[in-house]
């Protein structure tokens, strides 16, 4: 089986597993974890911001780092299908007390014109204060579109002329820097607070990062105990994500070159998929992922009519070409 599913399916290598088996380890609820301290610094650096906060996953960096932003009561503005919005299962909501507007774009781009009529100033005890906007790049629903640097510098002014902050989502941020060229210190300074993984297209089993301040990591730290995602000796999983920033993150471009060419057999325009991620609409779509999978390659879906493929370091360019062939007559 070809799995175009998710960038969350890899296993990790030889040497991605010998480097998990040495690392050196600690309590890093006690902060004693020399490796994850190390990929803390490492991480925190290669954006620009002072601290950075090792957690399970996406979500929970996610969670942690907009809960940062925006206090109960208040509201973080974010495109409709955003991650945050669409696949944390109302964790903002629930956990954070929180709302979101959102807006509506279906290339997951940031729509300026509509996010300042969105926007909603203190107005004391009358409306919804916005405090925070929140972008993802790449986007994922969106077919792991890039967002313009311009774009996002653009919505990091307006934010702080309105007295509001940003939060990136970068769960993928490493393909939209590896598709664009744009440094990460780029897409740092346009944040306060950032999430980060190392569980998708770098190709580590486990591992997010929130990236900010600081105090905003040191309150972060306090909130994830708090939700129970205070860890011990995980730096052996840190040692992978170590591992990942070496060894996978200039072979992403081979992943999009890979999407680009599964895009074409399934009649998609490839100069439409930025990164690692193909969307073809199907008004089939259900039975599309069963004969794909007839086929011996799993994709799946994010909507009704709507199929997805994924690139990732566990699908060779053999396997895109072999994926390809067989996609292509469905
Ligand atoms: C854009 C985006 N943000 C956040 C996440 C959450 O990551 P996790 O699955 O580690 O919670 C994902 C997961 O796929 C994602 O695509």
């Amino acid at each position: 089986m070809i799995d175009l599913r998710s960038d969350t399916v890899t296993r990790p290598t030889e040497a991605m597993r010998a480097a998990m088996s040495r690392a050196d380890v600690g309590d890093d609820v006690y902060s004693e974890d020399p490796t994850v301290r190390t990929l803390e610094e490492r991480v925190a650096d290669l954006f620009g911001h002072e601290a950075a906060l090792f957690t399970p996953t996406g979500s929970m960096a996610n969670v942690l780092a907009v809960r940062s932003l925006v206090a109960p009561g208040q509201e973080v503005l974010c495109e409709a299908s955003a991650h945050i919005a669409r696949a944390e299962l109302g964790a903002h909501g629930a956990f954070s007390g929180l709302t979101m507007r959102t807006w509506i774009d279906a290339g997951g781009q940031v729509d300026l014109p509509t996010l300042r009529r969105l926007f909603a100033p203190d107005l004391g005890p009358f409306f919804v204060r916005t405090a925070a906007i929140s972008v993802e790049n790449t986007h994922n629903f969106a077919g792991g579109a890039v967002l313009p640097l311009r774009d996002l510098q653009d919505v990091r002014e307006f934010a702080t002329g309105a007295g509001a902050a940003v939060h990136l989502d970068g769960a993928r941020i490493w393909n939209a820097h590896v598709a664009t060229g744009t440094p990460l210190r780029e897409y740092g300074a346009v944040a306060d607070v950032m999430a980060v993984c190392l569980s998708k297209g770098l190709g580590a089993p486990v591992g997010s990062l929130l990236v900010g301040s600081r105090d905003t990591v040191a309150e972060a730290r306090v909130w994830r105990k708090r939700m129970g995602g205070g860890m011990r000796q995980v730096g052996f999983l840190a040692a992978a994500g170590l591992h990942a920033l070496d060894h996978h993150l200039e072979r992403l471009a081979d992943d999009h070159a890979n999407a680009r060419l599964l895009a074409e057999a399934c009649g998609v325009d490839p100069s439409t998929v930025d990164t690692n991620i193909v969307v073809v609409e199907r008004s089939d779509a259900a039975d599309f992922v069963a004969r794909a999978r007839e086929a011996g390659v799993l994709v799946g879906t994010v909507g009704s009519t709507v199929v997805r493929l994924v690139t990732h370091l566990d699908v060779s360019r053999a396997d895109a070409e072999k994926a390809a062939a067989a996609l292509a007559v469905l």
